[in-house]
C-alpha cells in the first residue's frame, strides 16, 4: 500500500465528518422525557483514527476490528446499542486537538477510541486528562501515554513502544551480531523502539554495538540515500521500525538494493504485519517481535481469524485485533456499569481488572493501564508471519513516571 493509496473506506476526509455530524444531529432528536439510560440512548463510540495516508490500513482494520467484536454482541456493548461516529486524523499531531475537541466537545461521545500514531496519541491523553474523556488506545505506542500521562480513564490495548522493541534486542544478540544499524521514521514511535532495541541488546550482554542510527522525517519514504548508507556500513544486521505503507516501500527497496540477502533485516513486528501480501517475496525470512502472530495456535485466533476474514474479504493483522480487543474491554468496563457509562468507577475497576483471552492470547492490565502480554519472535515464512518462540512471556511496560504506579 503507498501512501496515495486510495481511502480503503472509500470515503473522503470531507465524508467522514459529515458523518460526524450526521450521526450527532440524528442522535440528539428529543425522544421521551426521560433519563438517557432509560430511554435507551445509544453509547457513543467516537473512533480518531487515520483514514487516509501511510497508515490508512492500520485504521481501517482497528475500525472493522471494534465493528466485528459489537456485531458479535447483537450490535451492543455491556447490553447499550452502540453509534459510531468516526474522524479521519490522518495522522496528524498538528490536528489531533481540534479533532478531539470536537468529538468530545460537539458531538459529546462516551469514549475516544483511538488512534495509530504516537504524536496523535499524545495530544489527544492530553485532552482526554483535560475533560475526563474516557479514552481507549488501540494502537499508538507513545511511552507517555501510559507513563507521565496515565490516568485512570486512559487505557492502552495495544502496547508501549518500549515493549514492542526491548525483546528483540536479546534476540539479535543471540544472533551472534555484533554490529547493527537501526533505521526509522524520527517521531516519538521510531525513536523509542530504537531506543527499546538498544537497552535490550546492550542488557544481553553480546558485546556488540549499534554502528549507527539512520532516520528520515515522517512519513518519507525516500529510502535510497540511507539504504546506500548501509551497503557502506556493511553491518552485521539491521534493527528498523516502519509501518503501513511506508514498511511495504522500505521491505521492497531493501530486497531491491541487494541487501536482502547480504545483511538480516530485525524489526518491530509493524514491518510484516498487515503490510507482508503488499511485500512479497521480499518479505521472506525477516524477523520480527510482536504480540501477534498468524498462526498463533489458540481457539481465539482460530474463531477471530474465520469471523474476520468472513467479514473483511481479507486476513487479520495485530490492528484488528487490537480493535477487536478494545472493544471487548469496553464491554466488559459497560457490563460492570450495568450499561452507564456515567458509572465511572465501576467501568475503570472492571476494565482494569480484565482479563482478556484476546487471540493474541491472554491479556491483562499494569496499574498504568497499559497491557500485559506476551511477545512472540516470528519469521515471514510463505507470505505469513509465523510464531517461532515466545520472545519474552507477560512483559509489562515499566510506565516510567506514571503515578497510578506506586
Ligand atoms: C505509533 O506511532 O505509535 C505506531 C504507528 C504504527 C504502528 C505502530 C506504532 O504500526
Amino acid at each position: 500500500m503507498s501512501s496515495d493509496q486510495k481511502n480503503p473506506t472509500g470515503m473522503t476526509r470531507r465524508d467522514l465528518l459529515q458523518g460526524v455530524a450526521g450521526a450527532a444531529a440524528v442522535s440528539s432528536l428529543p425522544a421521551f422525557p426521560m433519563p438517557a439510560l432509560a430511554q435507551g440512548a445509544p453509547f457513543k463510540v467516537g473512533f480518531m483514527l487515520p483514514y487516509t495516508g501511510t497508515f490508512a490500513k492500520l485504521g481501517k482494520f482497528i475500525d472493522e476490528g471494534f465493528r466485528l467484536y459489537v456485531e458479535q454482541k447483537g450490535g451492543k456493548l455491556g447490553g447499550r446499542a452502540v453509534t459510531f461516529l468516526q474522524v479521519d486524523d490522518e495522522s496528524k499531531p498538528e490536528s489531533a486537538t481540534d479533532n478531539m475537541n470536537r468529538l468530545v466537545g460537539r458531538e459529546k461521545v462516551d469514549v475516544v477510541v483511538g488512534t495509530v500514531h504516537s504524536g496523535v496519541a499524545m495530544a489527544m491523553a492530553k485532552v482526554a486528562r483535560d475533560t475526563n474523556t474516557m479514552l481507549v488506545i488501540p494502537n499508538a505506542g507513545a511511552n507517555e501515554a501510559t507513563g507521565p500521562l496515565c490516568a485512570p480513564h486512559i487505557f492502552r490495548t495495544s502496547f508501549s513502544n518500549w515493549q514492542t522493541s526491548f525483546p528483540m534486542g536479546k534476540v539479535v544478540a543471540d544472533a551472534g551480531h555484533k554490529n547493527v544499524v537501526t533505521i526509522s521514521w524520527r517521531y516519538a514511535a521510531g525513536q523509542q523502539m530504537v531506543e527499546a532495541f538498544k537497552e535490550g541488546y546492550a542488557k544481553a550482554g553480546g558485546g556488540g554495538k549499534i554502528v549507527e542510527e539512520l532516520y528520515l522525517p515522517f512519513p518519507e519514504v525516500e529510502f535510497q540515500a540511507l539504504l546506500t548508507r548501509i551497503a557502506s556500513l556493511k553491518p552485521d544486521a539491521v534493527f528498523s521500525f516502519f509501518a503501513g505503507g511506508g514498511a511495504v516501500k522500505f521491505v521492497k527497496d531493501y530486497a531491491a538494493a541487494g541487501l536482502k540477502d547480504k545483511i538480516p533485516l530485525y524489526g518491530s513486528g509493524f514491518l510484516t504485519d498487515g503490510t507482508i501480501e503488499a511485500q512479497g517475496e521480499a518479505a521472506n525470512g525477516i524477523k520480527t517481535t510482536l504480540h501477534y502472530a498468524d498462526n498463533l495456535d489458540n481457539p481465539a485466533n482460530k474463531a477471530f481469524s474465520e469471523a474476520f476474514k468472513k467479514k473483511s474479504g481479507q486476513d487479520a493483522d495485530v490492528y484488528a485485533v487490537q480493535g477487536f480487543d478494545s472493544a471487548n474491554l469496553l464491554d466488559i468496563g459497560m457490563t460492570a456499569a450495568g450499561g452507564d457509562a456515567a458509572a465511572r468507577d465501576k467501568m475503570v475497576a472492571a476494565m482494569a481488572a480484565a482479563k482478556i483471552d484476546s487471540p493474541r492470547g491472554p491479556i491483562s492490565f499494569s496499574k498504568a493501564h497499559n497491557v500485559v502480554q506476551n511477545f512472540y519472535l516470528r519469521e515471514v515464512r510463505n507470505g505469513r508471519n509465523e510464531f517461532i518462540s515466545v520472545a519474552h512471556a507477560d512483559l509489562a511496560d515499566p510506565a516510567p513516571g506514571c503515578r497510578m504506579t506506586s
